[in-house]
């Protein structure tokens, strides 16, 4: 699904830079695919490196004992 309409950037997109810098910064994520314009993406590029950490931290914490992000 096309997130940014401005630079044509998908979910896929972010979500794949998200996992290969393993940042959570929105300006890296930007810097890695395009040059930000309106800004109207940047709560759902908020969201998806939210959620794409998160469920990492959680792969990573089978068997802490602490309780999984939702
Ligand atoms: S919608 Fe992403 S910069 Fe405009």
């Amino acid at each position: 699904m096309i997130i940014c309409s401005c630079n044509v950037l998908s979910d896929l997109d972010v979500r794949s830079v998200v996992e290969a810098e393993r940042t959570r910064s929105i300006s890296h994520v930007y810097g890695c695919l395009c040059s930000p314009k309106c800004g109207r993406c940047a709560r759902t590029v908020r969201r998806l490196i939210d959620e794409a950490l998160g469920c990492a931290r959680a792969q990573s914490c089978d068997g802490c004992g602490l309780s999984s992000p939702s």
